[in-house]
C-alpha cells in the first residue's frame, strides 16, 4: 500500500538507483536529519539511527497504530520491527493505553510506589515458575546489569561467562563497542561460543573458583547471523556448571520474554535459570524492566543498590498488568507464532520461486532473513529498501518482530512487497554480488 506519491519500482531499475533507494517522499525527514546533525552527535544515537542503511531510509516517525507506522512524510508501513521488540499487541493498544492513562491521572511517580508495584510482582511470580521475587527497572540493560550485580553479590565471586555476539546492553561491562570502555570494565567477563559445550567448559575452567555466573539469551539471536535454537546439551551444561560451582545461571529474556514464551523460554527443556532479565515486551511499549530471581538470591538482591529515579513509575506497571492479562487470555505467543509462520512460509516460497539463496531462521514470533549471496549485507539493504518502498518495514541485519495486531491481510500485503523485493534481488543478483 504505497502512500500517496510513493513510487512503484520500474522494471528497468538499474544498480545505480540503489544508492538513493528507497526513494520515497522524504522532505521532512531529510530536513530533520539535517537539523539533528547539528544538535545530536553523529546525527542520531543508538539502534534507531539510519545512517548505516540505504540513503533515504526514514529516520523520523510521527504516528503508530496497530501494525502500522507512519514516517514524518506521511508514508505508511506495515511494521515488522515492533519498535525493536516492545510491541506485542500492536501500537497504541486501546486497553493498554486506557490502563496506563487512568493510572497516570492518579499517580505516575510520587512520594513512593503505588500498590501496582506489589500487584505486578505478585502477577509475575504467579506466571513465571522460576520467579520467587521481582525488582523493576526501565530498560533491558537495567535488568541484565542488576542480574550480574546480584550474581556477584550472592556468590562473592567476580567472573561472568557471556556468549560472543550476544547483546546485553549499552553499558561498559558488556558493550560491544570498545570506544570509552576500558579493559578493566570487562576484566571479569569471559566470552564463550553460544551452543558450544567445550567452549562453555573452557570458559568455566578459566574462571575457576571465581565463577559468579553465566548469562545467556534463551536462543542465539545475534545481529547479522542466522538465529539458532539452544542445543539442549548446551543448556544442560550451563545449568550443571552453575550447580557444580555455586554460580548463578542468568537468562536474558529481554528480547524473547512475553513474545516467545510467557513463563520462560527454557521451561520446555525443563531447565530453569536462577535470574531472568525482562523488559521490551513486558508492557507493550511502556518503559519497564523486571528482574526475577530465586529465593536463594533474595538476600543478595536486597543487599545491592537497585534504583533509578523513574524505576517506580506506575503507568508502565498498569500497562504491564493489562498487557500480561491480554497476552495470557489469547495465548499471545501462539498468535504471534501463527502470524510469523505465515510470513516465513510466504518468504520461503518466494525465495525458492525466485531462486534466491536465503536463510530464514528464528522462532516465528521474531523471524530473520539472511542472504547467502557474495555480499549478503548489500543484498539485504536492497531487499529491505525495495520492501520499504512498497510499504513493508523490515531491517537488513537485525531480527524482526511480529505482533498479534498483524492480520493475515497485513502479512499478505507485506508479502506482495517482498515478492517485488525478491524479484529485484534475483534480477540484479550479479550486480549485488
Ligand atoms: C537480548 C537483549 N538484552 C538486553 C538488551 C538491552 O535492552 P535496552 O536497550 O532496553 O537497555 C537488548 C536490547 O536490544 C537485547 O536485545
Amino acid at each position: 500500500m504505497p502512500g500517496e506519491g510513493q513510487k512503484q519500482l520500474s522494471e528497468d531499475t538499474q544498480a545505480a538507483e540503489y544508492d538513493r533507494a528507497p526513494d520515497l517522499p522524504n522532505d521532512k525527514d531529510a530536513e530533520l536529519k539535517k537539523r539533528a546533525n547539528a544538535v545530536v552527535p553523529g546525527g542520531m544515537f543508538g539502534h534507531v539511527q539510519t545512517r548505516t542503511l540505504q540513503p533515504g531510509y526514514p529516520q523520523f516517525f510521527s504516528r503508530s497504530s496497530g501494525s502500522r507506522v507512519w514516517d514524518v512524510d506521511g508514508n505508511e508501513y506495515i511494521d515488522f520491527m515492533c519498535s525493536w521488540g516492545p510491541i506485542t499487541l500492536g501500537y497504541n493498544h486501546p486497553e493498554v493505553e486506557a490502563a496506563a492513562s487512568a493510572q497516570r491521572a492518579q499517580q505516575g511517580i510520587g512520594a513512593g510506589p503505588t500498590p501496582l508495584l506489589v500487584e505486578l510482582a505478585e502477577r509475575l511470580i504467579d506466571l513465571i515458575p522460576q520467579a520467587d521475587w521481582v525488582v523493576f527497572g526501565k530498560n533491558g540493560c537495567d535488568a541484565t546489569t542488576t542480574a550480574v550485580t546480584v550474581a556477584r553479590a550472592g556468590t562473592g565471586k567476580k567472573k561472568i561467562l557471556k556468549a560472543k555476539g550476544s547483546y546485553h546492553g549499552a553499558i561498559p561491562w558488556c558493550s560491544p563497542n570498545p570506544h570509552g570502555v576500558t579493559p578493566e570494565d570487562q576484566a571479569h567477563i569471559i566470552e564463550i561460543e553460544y551452543n558450544d559445550v567445550a567452549s562453555l567448559r573452557a570458559g568455566a575452567a578459566l574462571a575457576g573458583a571465581d565463577l559468579a555466573g553465566i548469562i545467556l539469551t534463551p536462543h542465539r539471536h545475534d545481529t547479522r547471523r542466522d538465529q539458532e535454537a539452544v542445543l539442549p546439551e548446551f543448556a544442560q551444561a550451563a545449568r550443571d556448571i552453575c550447580d557444580r560451582n555455586g554460580a548463578v545461571l542468568i537468562h536474558d529474556e529481554v528480547r524473547t520474554g512475553f513474545r516467545v514464551s510467557l513463563n520462560g523460554s527454557w521451561e520446555v527443556l525443563g531447565i530453569r535459570p536462577d535470574l531472568v532479565a525482562y523488559s521490551k515486551a513486558i508492557a507493550n511499549g511502556h518503559s519497564l524492566a523486571a528482574l526475577t530471581g530465586i529465593d536463594a538470591l533474595r538476600d543478595a538482591a536486597a543487599s545491592v543498590t537497585i534504583t533509578g529515579t523513574f524505576w517506580y513509575d506506575a503507568p508502565p506497571m498498569a500497562a504491564s498488568l493489562k498487557t500480561i492479562e491480554l497476552l495470557e487470555a489469547m495465548d499471545g505467543p501462539a498468535v504471534m507464532a501463527e502470524k510469523g509462520q505465515r510470513l516465513l512460509n510466504g518468504l520461503a516460497e518466494q525465495a525458492a520461486r525466485y531462486g534466491v539463496n536465503a536463510s530464514l531462521t528464528g522462532p516465528p514470533q521474531m523471524p530473520y532473513l539472511r542472504f547467502n549471496s557474495d555480499d549478503p549485507a548489500r543484498t539485504a539493504d536492497v531487499w529491505c529498501a525495495e520492501a520499504l518502498r512498497r510499504g513493508a518495514l523490515f531491517h537488513p541485519f537485525h531480527n524482526w518482530f511480529v505482533s498479534t495486531a498483524h492480520t493475515n491481510s497485513d502479512i499478505d500485503r507485506a508479502l506482495e512487497a517482498t515478492d517485488a523485493a525478491f524479484a529485484l534481488v534475483s534480477r540484479e543478483a550479479v550486480l549485488l554480488g
